[in-house]
């Protein structure tokens, strides 16, 4: 029998490997509740060891994806496939490599941890007894493990629920909210814990209506709005584009009605400055700030500087990373102590508004 049998022969040059499946895969999914559509021909990719965001407000049909993600529910129209496997087709088989965590999920509160752990690993058929003691080592829970689940705090019962969803060592996680009801600490607790599962080669999938609860975790989004998905990719290939759109739209020639109104900036050379390319930097000084407002003032760039005491400066800014470089390096060499340099930290909150159209909050 020849090789040459198949139909598709493949060019010499084509590459052996097959391209990586993608973790999650959402394919034109739209899905309805009777008449009332709630998702419109979402698409997005979540590659391998990525934790991704999906962004919506109240209603925008987050939870709906999500349950569609996790089996519990058929689309109307499209597809979603987990680590290549059609969730609709072979759902048994998805639920396999995905842990999936609900919204507000309730846990059981007269039973200890342990008891609780074992009561999943028996229900999952998991017969490997150390499934129970790695998810309590993975949530730092072990020290715990005769505590009844009704005297723990709701962080604690958050960190249950997910070594309850680690057991079978899911290749994916799927998590709804996961840190909506939970007070700072908590929150903090959960960001660090998502970052050591995502080291340990778990791809996340959170989602969230609250941008900062996202922003120092994710390194890709997808925003969501009434159904459609608005804009999804990793955080900084998204800001590259929207950086790569302003330059555009700040070019010579533009139309000065677009930066808006009396808010309105001018570069030194003229140029309007639209409000969305406006950036903010903070610096802190030893010594009085005002003594470096000088420095700062007429330089490319600089929109407006402000101080406070305790040598705190804010510069408004038009520009790049390479802006904050240059400030730092030029303030440096006039002999400025700079103690502190905070470029403004939240990308993603400076992509939403840019993508969304206020309906947001
Ligand atoms: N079982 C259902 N039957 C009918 N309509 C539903 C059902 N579940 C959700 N909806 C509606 O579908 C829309 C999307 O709901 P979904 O729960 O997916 O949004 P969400 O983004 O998760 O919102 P939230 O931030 O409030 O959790 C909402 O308008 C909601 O009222
Ligand atoms: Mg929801």
């Amino acid at each position: 029998m020849s090789e040459e049998a198949s139909p598709v022969s493949a060019p010499p040059s084509a590459p052996v490997s097959a391209p990586p499946v993608a973790a999650i895969s959402v394919e034109n999914l739209s899905h309805r509740y009777g008449n009332f559509p709630v998702l419109s021909g979402v698409s997005f990719d979540v590659q391998p060891g990525e934790i991704f965001g999906f962004i919506g407000p109240n209603g925008a049909g987050k939870t709906t994806t999500i349950r569609i993600m996790a089996t519990l529910l058929e689309p109307t129209a499209g597809r979603v496939l987990i680590d290549g496997i059609d969730v609709a087709l072979e759902p048994e088989r998805v639920r396999r490599i995905v842990g999936y965590m609900p919204d507000h999920a309730g846990v059981y509160e007269r039973i200890t941890i342990r008891e609780y752990l074992e009561f999943f690993a028996d229900a999952y058929d998991l017969r490997d007894g150390k499934v129970v003691d790695a998810a309590l080592e993975l949530t730092e829970l072990s020290k715990l493990d005769d505590r009844l689940v009704a005297s723990l705090s709701k962080g604690m019962k958050q960190r249950l629920q997910i070594a309850r969803i680690l057991l079978h060592d899911p290749k994916v996680l799927v998590l709804d909210e996961p840190a909506s009801d939970l007070d700072p600490r908590a929150r903090i607790e959960v960001r660090d814990l998502l970052l050591e599962l995502s080291e340990l080669g778990k791809t996340i999938f959170l989602s969230s209506h609250i941008l900062t609860e996202l922003s120092d975790v994710c390194t890709s989004v997808g925003i969501l709005e009434r159904g459609r998905l608005v804009i999804a990719g990793p955080i900084a290939e998204i800001a590259e584009r929207l950086e790569r759109e302003r330059a555009g739209e700040a070019a010579p020639g533009a139309e000065p009605a677009a930066a808006g109104g009396s808010s309105s900036y001018l570069t030194p050379g003229g140029a309007v400055v639209p409000p969305q390319a406006r950036r903010r930097l903070k610096l802190r000084v030893l010594g009085p700030a005002e003594s470096v407002v000088p420095l700062l003032q007429g330089g490319g760039g600089v929109l407006d500087v402000q101080t406070a005491p305790g040598g705190l400066l804010t510069v408004l800014y038009a520009g790049d990373d390479r802006f904050v470089a240059d400030v730092v390096r030029y303030l440096v060499q006039q002999g400025v102590g700079v103690v502190g340099v905070e470029p403004e930290r939240n990308e993603l909150e400076r992509i939403f508004l840019e993508v969304t159209r206020g309906e947001l909050g």
